[in-house]
């Protein structure tokens, strides 16, 4: 949570930091600032309550002079409420001359504010920021060395953080320090960038690093000095950005999630794309670093959110084509319940950003109990990639809307590689079988284009259910984790009521929900589906619809049986049951963007939320 970018160089710095705190946004929208050192003028700070747009304004009331190095931040609160007050940066010292930006948790800034108090330091803030503002400078100003200041000061920080900091005597550096958050370096012609993430940099230069845990950066114009949190210096590993600047603008779309959406087909193709050849095999390269995968006796999955339930379809085929027992586990329940986890354990964390901290903190405690750690994970350079044995990249590009759409399908995909690349390697299925899964696989971006070009109809439902109290979802086998994906969307983005069952479910419970008129959406299965799974959701909707409900049925193209019991249906094309997973998702984030827009919300930025969760 908390978007931080920083610039020195020759260019403006108000621009460069506008720009990327537009980028970065989708990490928090409560309250947006900026600090900007102009020699002659002195530091210059303005912060806002509220989205960018408001700083924005600010600016152009209050206008400061533009400098060439400076530092901004977007806030997703957590220690004090969403005010000015409490917006970044946080000024330190006597003469305020010191300027910080922080994200992340100081988890022992009670302890450090109390001492401040008793030394009569005043305190602007409710934040936990503002200590280590006090601290940098007080101890830059009895020691004269803002390098040692600042190091001396992250060593006495416990929790997450990464902080920006620069100071009006040293018009020419900007300290940063990285411990469980996302830190970014860009490197530019006589020019240098930190960001959260590459988006705070993308359109300026495309070469990065990203900072290891405890590490330090001391960035100028034209050089930039890595440490870790002893002093030793510490060389960084350089990537290059793999997609541009436009990829994460709208590019003419009313919103970041209707052109993620759009961009699915694309996604899907782009995380198949040199991994699976046109007969059907899968190669994932990415396994040569596992080399003990033979040995696995078990899986674990762990994500959070949208990644689990993408985990959850990822669990049905890997079982079904690997045999190899696998449990999903939210990552926050994992770290926290003593798990039976050994080096014959293969922990398979996937994440859209890479940085959520939950996540992060099971792997961590997986990989001290033995086991190996592969990840599926959509952002360049994230922690999680650094903290695995081996990295899959979900090639779905920057997803900037706060509701995954694309990340969620690309991640499907890839769980279906992942899973053949198992069987094939276990030999748990014969080759020619597996090869004809691989082959059905490779039409799942063109079937994925049919879907988005016949969504009206769930358009326009989005629109008549915009007064909907409830929406329930209902699904069978991988359409379970679809229904539940399906709710999560309409809850995050329309702030009504929605749940997602296992359709067999039903009648232990929450078929008492159902009363007149009550929208329900049922995921159903294919007809070719094993075990006639496909019968026993037709009784589910014929029990539902008795009692009142108002049933819409996603299904496979052809299913003529759902049809004479549904109010209406919604055809996807038939794939393989187990890979037409994906496909019945598509309506139920069109239904959910067209509910919320039609509600007058916000789609990319709903409320309380944040892109990025690097905070427990
Ligand atoms: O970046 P990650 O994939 O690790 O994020 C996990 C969840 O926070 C994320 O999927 C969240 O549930 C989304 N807001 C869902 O749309």
């Amino acid at each position: 949570m908390c978007g931080i970018v920083g610039y020195v160089g020759p260019g403006s710095s108000l621009d460069v930091l506008i720009s990327g705190l537009r980028r970065l946004e989708y990490r928090g929208y409560d309250s947006a600032g900026v600090s900007v050192i102009d020699p002659e003028v002195g530091l210059q700070t303005r912060k806002r309550a509220g989205k960018l747009s408001v700083l924005v304004e600010e600016l152009e009331k209050n206008p400061i002079k533009d400098a060439h190095i400076g530092i901004g931040h977007t806030r997703w609160a957590t220690h004090g409420a969403p005010t000015d007050g409490n917006a970044h940066p946080h000024l330190g010292g006597s003469h305020q001359k010191l300027s910080l930006i922080h994200n992340g948790i100081i988890e022992n800034f009670s302890e450090l504010k109390s001492e401040l108090l008793s030394l009569g330091v005043k305190f602007s803030s409710e934040t936990d920021t503002e200590v280590a503002a006090h601290l940098i400078a007080r101890e830059y100003d009895a020691s004269g060395d803002l390098s040692s200041a600042f190091r001396s000061v992250v060593n006495r920080l416990h929790g997450a953080f990464t902080l920006l900091c620069i100071h009006e005597d040293h018009p020419g550096v900007i300290y940063a320090a990285r411990r469980n958050a996302p830190l970014v370096i860009g490197f530019g012609e006589h020019e240098n960038f930190l960001g959260s993430d590459v988006a705070a940099f993308v359109e300026h230069t495309k070469r990065a690093a990203s900072v290891g845990q405890d590490q330090i950066v001391e960035l100028r114009a034209d050089s930039v000095k890595v440490i870790d949190f002893a002093g030793n210096p510490v060389e960084v590993d350089e990537f290059t950005v793999s997609w541009d600047a436009s990829a994460a603008s709208k590019g003419g779309w009313s919103s970041f999630m209707a052109k993620e959406i759009a961009d699915q087909p694309q996604a899907v193709a782009d995380t198949l794309m040199g991994r699976l050849s046109s007969d059907g095999s899968v190669k994932l390269s990415e396994f040569a670093g596992l080399d003990t995968l033979k040995d696995v006796n078990r899986i674990i999955i762990t994500a959070c959110g949208t990644a689990a339930y993408a985990g959850e379809v990822a669990k049905y085929a890997i079982e079904k084509w690997a045999k190899l027992p696998t449990t999903v586990e939210l990552a926050h329940e994992l770290r926290y319940r003593d798990p039976v986890i050994d080096d014959k354990t293969l922990v398979v964390a996937i994440s859209q950003s890479g940085e959520t901290m939950d996540t992060l903190m099971a792997i961590r405690y997986a990989k001290e109990r033995g086991a190996k750690v592969l990840s599926i994970c959509n952002t360049q350079g994230a922690t999680l990639a650094r903290e695995s044995d081996a990295t899959i990249y979900t090639h779905a590009g920057p997803e900037v809307a706060v509701a995954s759409t694309k990340a969620f399908t690309a991640q499907i995909t890839a769980g279906y590689l992942v899973a053949l690349s198992l069987a094939a390697l276990r030999q748990s299925m014969p080759q020619p079988e597996l090869n004809e899964l691989g082959k059905e696989l490779l039409k799942l971006p063109r079937a994925v284009k049919e879907v988005l070009e016949s969504v009206d109809r769930m358009r326009e439902l989005g629109k008549e259910l915009a007064n909907a109290k409830s929406v329930l979802f209902l699904g069978r086998n991988t359409g379970f984790p679809i229904a539940m994906e399906g709710a999560l969307k309409l809850k995050e983005l329309a702030y009504i009521h929605a749940e997602g069952f296992a359709a067999g479910e039903l009648k232990h419970g929450p078929i008492a929900l159902i009363e007149e008129g009550q929208p329900v959406i049922v995921v159903v299965p294919s007809q070719s589906a094993p075990d006639a799974i496909h019968s026993k959701v037709i009784s589910n909707i014929q029990e539902i619809k008795a009692r009142g409900a108002r049933v819409i049925a996603i299904a496979e193209r052809g299913d003529d049986e759902v049809a004479k019991f549904a109010h209406e249906v919604f055809y996807v094309p038939a794939l393989q049951p187990m890979i037409s997973a994906p496909l019945s998702v598509i309506p139920l984030q069109v239904f959910a963007l067209e509910l919320s827009s039609a509600k007058g919300l916000d789609v990319d930025q709903p409320r309380n939320l944040a892109k990025s969760v690097t905070v427990e």
